[in-house]
């Protein structure tokens, strides 16, 4: 497999780090960079990425982090049980569904429609509804992908921290990452016909988590920044659609990531109190990068092939529209990592560096926004459910 550098990513001894080549401003934009990234490899069947790490054993069972122990008691009577409590047997009008989100996208539709020579200039109703289908179909793959991304981090989580309060709570939280996986699985299989395959993006940030050998950093990059945009999308479509069993499904799983981002939260602030400067400092770059691949590279180029626009039309295309200001939309996904950099300390940390960069790119007024640290008891849906059924 290749990384985005374009080198063989070779299996290494554990105590190395891998070297990873940040994104400048100007790769981000990079049309070519962009379409090489999207032709990774990542297997029709599976991929095999290296994990490294020490797998550390404790023998200080002492519970002494009340607020991880709270979380795993909580995490205990919350599984909820994807087969028994959601409706399957309901009927999902999928182009119902797709066209309650094409409302949320209508702004950033007529600005590509504007454009001279829009490949989208001659699209009318039937072409959109087939757009937003698709689109639909595509946000349920990469959610689908994303939390099996979670279900192995979360796995190595429990393998690497030091601490016996973590690693009960991880355990718990692999459980709700398998439910996660199962339910979107299913959606996709019974609802929408299959499934479109992983962004390249989101694996090779999946990849780097797993790849980096500090254990701390599997939780940077996925409780704090790859859950954190999860929630704030699971968030997006949960209060667009009306579809029952989505929304259902939905809520459930959010209850869910809300502790989980919680987890990070809470692990990360006490850790981070330990380190110096030039460590702190690797962190702020590790959030600024995994939020700007989040940010400018997800895109749906699967999506616009099957529509017949070529990757290299879409991404001209967008760079246009993006080019006339930032998108509203687009930035709101920060709504819940900027509050928990913050929490975590590390928006100003050393000189402010990360406060700088997420000024730059138009995301900072979300810091005082509620962090996830104490959210999770506000977003308990699987309790509110049980006392009205009682
Ligand atoms: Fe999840
Ligand atoms: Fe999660």
């Amino acid at each position: 497999m290749t990384t985005t550098s374009g080198e063989t990513r070779t299996q290494t001894s554990s105590e190395l780090i891998p070297e990873r080549r940040f994104l400048g401003r100007d790769d981000v934009n990079d049309i070519e960079s962009i379409l090489r990234d999207d032709e990774t490899d990542f297997g029709d069947i599976s991929h095999s990425t290296a994990t490294r790490g020490d797998a550390l054993f404790t023998w200080d069972y002492e519970r002494t982090r009340p607020g991880l122990s709270k979380l795993y008691e909580k995490a205990k009577v919350s599984m909820w049980n994807g087969e028994t409590d959601l409706d399957w047997s309901t009927d999902v009008d999928v182009e119902k569904v797709a066209n309650e989100m094409s409302g949320a996208v209508e702004q950033f539709r007529n600005m590509m429609i504007a454009l001279d020579d829009s490949p989208v200039r001659l699209w009318g109703p039937k072409e959109w509804t087939e757009f937003e289908i698709e689109a639909f179909n595509w946000r349920m793959s990469q959610f689908l992908h994303g939390e099996q991304g979670a279900l192995v981090c979360t796995a190595k989580i429990v393998v690497t921290t030091p601490w016996i309060d973590a690693k009960y709570y991880a355990a718990a939280q692999v459980m709700d990452e398998a439910r996660h996986v199962e339910v979107f699985a299913k959606y996709l299989d019974t609802k929408l016909g299959g499934a479109y395959p992983v962004n390249a993006n989101l694996q090779m940030l999946i990849d780097d988590v797993l790849g980096d050998p500090r254990w701390d950093m599997t939780y940077m990059g996925m409780q704090i920044m790859i859950e954190g945009l999860a929630l704030t999308a699971f968030g997006f479509m949960h209060q667009i659609t009306q579809e029952p069993l989505l929304k259902k499904l939905l809520r459930y799983v959010m209850s869910d990531e809300a502790r989980h981002v919680a987890f990070g939260v809470l692990s990360l602030q006490e850790y981070y109190q330990g380190l110096d400067g030039s460590e702190i400092r690797e962190r702020q770059e590790f959030a600024f990068e995994a939020a700007i691949r989040m940010r400018d590279r997800l895109m749906m180029h699967a999506v616009w092939e099957k529509m017949g626009v070529s990757k290299r039309a879409y991404t001209e295309m967008l760079f246009k529209v993006r080019a006339q200001g930032t998108n509203p939309f687009q930035a709101g996904l920060f709504s819940k990592i900027v509050p928990n950099c913050k929490k975590l300390g590390l928006l100003d940390a050393g000189d402010g560096w990360l406060r700088e960069k997420f000024t730059e790119i138009g995301v900072i007024q979300f810091e005082d926004f509620t962090d996830t640290g104490e959210e999770y008891e506000l977003l308990d849906e699987l309790a509110r459910d049980r006392a009205n059924a009682s």
